[in-house]
């Protein structure tokens, strides 16, 4: 057993330590907000927070994980800056298949957390790392430039 703190919430988890995050909180916990694209920490669509920084879930044994705060797309509206972003995306309609995009959020929150007013060059290099299909990028520096306003 291993007892994890997931958005504010202890959850003891039966699983084998090396689990990754993600398939503990997909299978086990059932919290399908973060998502699978890659296995292999390439694409950031398993973003989430573990102590404020965005990390790789799918690649993160839950063994490493264990009495820190993770937080994940279920919980980050549960903070005013979270809330303010994921409001931003809906009014500029950032997604389009969306798949990708909570991990775009999640990214987005933890860079604005730590540099309020982004400029483009802090955006690439915050948000290279979340690949999105659609190509959405023009949306995503829309929406992070309206939320540094
Ligand atoms: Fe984890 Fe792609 S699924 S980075």
């Amino acid at each position: 057993m291993i007892s994890l703190n997931i958005n504010g919430k202890k959850h003891q988890v039966d699983a084998p330590d090396d689990k990754p995050l993600l398939w503990v909180l997909r299978d086990d916990l059932h919290m399908t907000g973060t998502k699978f694209g890659c296995g292999a920490a390439l694409c950031g669509a398993c973003t989430v927070h573990i102590d404020g920084n965005p990390v790789r879930s799918c690649v993160m044994p839950i063994k490493a994980v264990a009495g820190r705060k993770v937080t994940t797309i279920e919980g980050i509206g549960a903070t005013p800056l979270g809330q303010k972003v994921q409001r931003t995306w809906v009014e500029l309609n950032v997604p389009q298949c969306g798949y990708c995009q909570s991990g775009q959020v999640m990214a987005a929150v933890a860079l604005l957390s730590k540099i309020p007013k982004p400029t483009d060059t802090d955006i690439d290099q915050a948000m290279s790392g979340n690949i999105c299909r659609c190509g959405m990028y023009p949306r995503i520096r829309r929406a992070l430039h309206q939320l540094a306003d």
